[in-house]
């Protein structure tokens, strides 16, 4: 296998994306930020793939930032590192096509916001999610104050960040911040099947959902309703609209083509 720290793959329509440093827990160096956002622009912008899986080889997702590279930096390095990683994150956040994170082992302090700035969270159940950066007398840099307490609540937030508790894939479900495994071996296959499934609906649909899910989560309820039912009339203009309704009334699956 390549000793790339980042992999990228493409199969049957899903691309994957692959944290590549297990000897370190994929930590993640400049180098690895470097890779992810070659591969993120790839899948957004020269590929088929109506889906991206991240996760990471070995026995974890991430275990957060690479703290090697802390040794020698000062505050402006520093502030370098956070700015490339927040630029990274924003362009998995904002990419046009759905991108899961199927998370197993750590996801600790860069590694979870990493997977929260996804639209997917698939956790294994005895996964380990935190934010231990307290503990090294530094603040999460890349979204773990403002992207977590929105998903599930300021208080367990706080709880996350200001005494380092992790928490487990089972606890992450029950907070509403990860999907579970359901049946399937582990996250990776649970991912794969969530994004199968992604990939079989109407393309334009699931990506304006994610344009809905985003704008509206920072916009008024108003502005966010008009938006869906301006969107929503648009897209019920498209070729896979008729499509999809006239497939349900003749009992057949949907042929989409992504017009
Ligand atoms: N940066 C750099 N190297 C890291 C790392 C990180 N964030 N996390 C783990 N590693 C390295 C370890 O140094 C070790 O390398 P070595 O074998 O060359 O010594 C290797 O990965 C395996 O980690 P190890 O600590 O031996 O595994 P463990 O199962 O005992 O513990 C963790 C796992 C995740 C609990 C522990 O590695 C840890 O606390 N990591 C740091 C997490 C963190 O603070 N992240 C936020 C950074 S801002």
């Amino acid at each position: 296998m390549s000793d790339q720290p980042v992999l990228y793959h493409e199969e049957e329509g899903v691309a994957f994306i692959t944290l590549n440093r297990p000897k370190k827990l994929n930590a993640l160096s400049p180098r690895v930020f470097e890779l992810l956002d070659e591969y993120v622009t790839q899948f957004t912008n020269a590929s088929d793939a109506k889906v991206a899986v991240l996760h990471g080889n070995g026995r974890s997702f991430a275990a957060g930032a690479d703290i090697e590279h802390y040794v020698d930096i000062g505050s402006v390095q520093y502030l370098d590192f956070m700015q490339t990683g927040n630029r990274v994150q924003s362009k998995f956040s904002e990419c046009a096509k759905p991108v899961i994170a199927a998370v197993h082992g750590y996801a600790l302090g860069g590694g979870l916001e990493l997977a929260l700035s996804c639209d997917f969270i698939v956790a294994a159940p005895d996964a380990q999610l935190g934010l231990p950066e307290v503990k090294l007398g530094l603040l999460p840099g890349g979204g773990g104050t403002q992207r977590l307490p929105r998903l599930i609540g300021t208080m367990r937030a706080a709880q996350m960040l200001m005494v380092a508790q992790r928490i487990s894939g089972t606890q992450a479900v029950q907070w509403g911040m990860a999907l579970g495994i359901g049946d399937h071996p582990d996250a990776l296959a649970a991912a794969v099947e969530l994004a199968n499934r992604i990939a079989a609906q109407a393309p334009l649909p699931v990506r304006l959902a994610k344009v809905l899910l985003r704008s509206g989560a920072d916009a008024s309820l108003d502005a966010a309703l008009d938006l869906e039912q301006s969107l929503g009339a648009m897209v019920f203009g498209t070729e896979d609209a008729r499509e999809g309704i006239r497939a349900f009334l003749e009992k057949r699956p949907a042929q989409f083509k992504g017009v």
